[in-house]
């Protein structure tokens, strides 16, 4: 059975690059970028199993009506065990009365089974080059 925290103590980050870049789904952020990233987000939700992260996902959120889903990841070998689905109910728990989005190719069943409803059109915008190189 895996266990939630919404602390980032103790990740190795540069284990969970190494598991993202395995599972196709590293964007480019080194190690400690990663971690900048969720320490900068007003909520995250880390699943472990024993001592390895085996699934994450965070909110950018500013505390009154607006909210942004992102890096909802769960390892190969754990999906399919209501991981993801656990991991972002314990982030929408934590924003009552906000408009939460996300953008997602493959997983909107996911989301679907979660309440989120498909919007009309959504747009984005790359500031410059992705990371600044
Ligand atoms: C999408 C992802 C996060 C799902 O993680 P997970 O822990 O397996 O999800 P859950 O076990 O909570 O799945 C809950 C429900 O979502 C749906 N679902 C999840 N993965 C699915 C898939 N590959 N195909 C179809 N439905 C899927 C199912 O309805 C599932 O319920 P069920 O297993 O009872 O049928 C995981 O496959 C993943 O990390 N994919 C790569 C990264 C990614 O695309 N992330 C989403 C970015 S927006």
């Amino acid at each position: 059975m895996f266990a939630l925290r919404n602390d980032l103590a103790g990740i190795d980050w540069a284990a969970v690059k190494a598991d993202l870049r395995r599972d196709g789904f590293d964007n480019g952020r080194t190690p400690d970028e990663l971690y900048r990233s969720f320490a900068a987000s007003a909520h995250t939700s880390v699943a472990w199993i024993g001592d390895r992260v085996v699934g994450t996902a965070r909110l950018l959120a500013d505390g009154i009506c607006n909210a942004y889903l992102v890096d909802v990841w769960t390892a190969v070998g754990y999906r399919r065990r209501g991981i993801a689905s656990a991991m972002v109910t314990d982030l929408l728990g934590r924003v009552p009365g906000h408009h939460v989005a996300l953008f997602t190719e493959h997983a909107e069943a996911l989301y679907r089974g979660l309440g989120f409803e498909v919007e009309e059109v959504g747009m984005s915008m790359v500031v410059g080059r992705w990371l600044n190189r």
